[in-house]
């Protein structure tokens, strides 16, 4: 009898520790988020300001229902009891506050933090006060964690994101957790049982395919995207890091080919930019909902590259009831006439009717070949339906 009941007792404690919050990310996280187009340049008022204009211009209703606080929004130091606190002068309301107003507006609120020492930035990180600050986040009415990984020392990538998510869980709060780990080990290996999205790679420009040492081009991401497919699904998704739509480096095409793959790899989908001034063509690209239907099909199934060949590439994702997402990219520096011949896609069974999501019309069956003018850098997006 004695035995049983410490079997039990095992069994209650192994399930009270190691679980993440099921269920909080069915589909790709989408909202909006600070660091690309502002960094370090953030207070209480642009917060304010966004979240306003998430409302106004239809975005929240889109699906955009993050905001999330990057980077630099803490003071320099802990108080004297070690709580994290934020910088009064960018946040003079505080955190409650700030998550109070993001509540009453319909947002769930997001913030970041590091599991190393300190942020990239330099403000305290969260190593070694993690049931602490989840405890802080669940006062303040976090609904999602970004954490980062600067200044880990020789800290355990999988072991260090565990403890969060055990802290997370403690606090009792429901809470996305966000891995901010750059893909240097591989979380698609690890992180599904540990958080809702993982980071792939490094971090996103605003440019087509530059590289730099520790930031790149949506082009170069979406290349290291390729055999990540299996390791997404519903409530587990690879991040292939927030978007760069309609910040300055990229041209109307870019971040219309950056959105539409985008959501062809079911990414969770965190706008990047300024969306108080922003014009009415990038306003409607972040909007489209037949684009981010694709997205945030029920199916959970991230796409991948089908075909690969100069300048040419072809993206698929499997939909539900039966349907496809198809997204052709012209990566050269061309405009380029292309051609698909829909019996080269084996996997497309039977007749399917075709529409062109972007122009939003119909344009045939895949009894026909498809033809079609693409400029340089930009995509054709496709969704196919069966016909019964
Ligand atoms: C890292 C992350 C970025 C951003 C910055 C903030 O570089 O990958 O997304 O959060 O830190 O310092």
């Amino acid at each position: 009898m004695r035995q049983f009941a410490c079997f039990l007792l095992l069994v209650s404690s192994m399930t009270a520790f190691g679980q993440k919050f099921e269920g909080l990310a069915p589909t790709p996280p989408m909202g909006w988020n600070s660091w690309n187009m502002f960094a370090g340049n953030i207070n209480e008022q642009l917060i304010k300001g966004v979240a306003e204009t998430l409302l106004s211009n239809g975005m929240q209703k889109a699906g955009y229902t993050y905001v999330v606080i990057d980077d630099c929004w803490e003071s320099m130091a802990r108080d004297t009891a070690g709580n994290l606190i934020a910088d009064p002068a960018k946040f003079p309301g505080g955190m409650k506050a700030l998550g109070d107003y993001l509540h009453a507006k319909g947002f769930k609120f997001g913030i970041h933090n590091c599991a190393g020492t300190q942020t990239c930035a330099g403000f305290p990180g969260g190593r070694g006060h993690e049931f602490q600050d989840a405890r802080t986040y669940a006062s303040w009415g976090v609904d999602y964690l970004k954490y980062d990984w600067c200044n880990h020392g020789t800290a355990n990538a999988e072991e260090t994101y565990k403890t969060m998510r055990d802290a997370l869980h403690a606090a009792g709060r429901p809470v996305v957790f966000s891995l901010c780990e750059w893909g240097n080990n591989q979380p698609w290996l690890w992180a599904e049982k540990v958080g809702h999205l993982w980071r792939t790679t490094g971090d996103i420009r605003d440019c087509f395919d530059c590289q730099g040492v520790y930031d790149m081009g949506w082009k170069v991401i979406l290349d290291k995207q390729v055999g990540l497919e299996k390791y997404a699904g519903p409530d587990h998704w690879n991040d292939p890091d927030m978007l760069e739509v309609g910040n300055k480096g990229l041209s109307l095409g870019e971040s219309r080919a950056h959105f539409s793959l985008w959501c062809i790899l079911a990414a969770p989908l965190m706008a990047g930019n300024d969306v108080r001034n922003m014009s009415k063509e990038i306003r409607d690209i972040l909007t489209d909902p037949d684009v981010i239907a694709i997205d945030q099909d029920p199916l959970g199934k991230q796409g991948y590259r089908f075909i690969e060949n100069p300048g040419k590439e072809i993206w698929v994702k499997e939909l539900s009831n039966g349907e496809w997402a198809v997204c052709v990219l012209n990566g050269g520096d061309n405009e380029m006439e292309i051609h698909v011949n829909w019996n080269n896609l084996p996997f497309l069974k039977g007749t399917f009717r075709v529409r062109d999501i972007w122009t939003r019309k119909d344009i045939g069956t895949t009894k026909e070949e498809f033809v079609g003018q693409i400029p340089s850098h930009n995509v054709v997006l496709m969704r196919l339906a069966p016909v019964h």
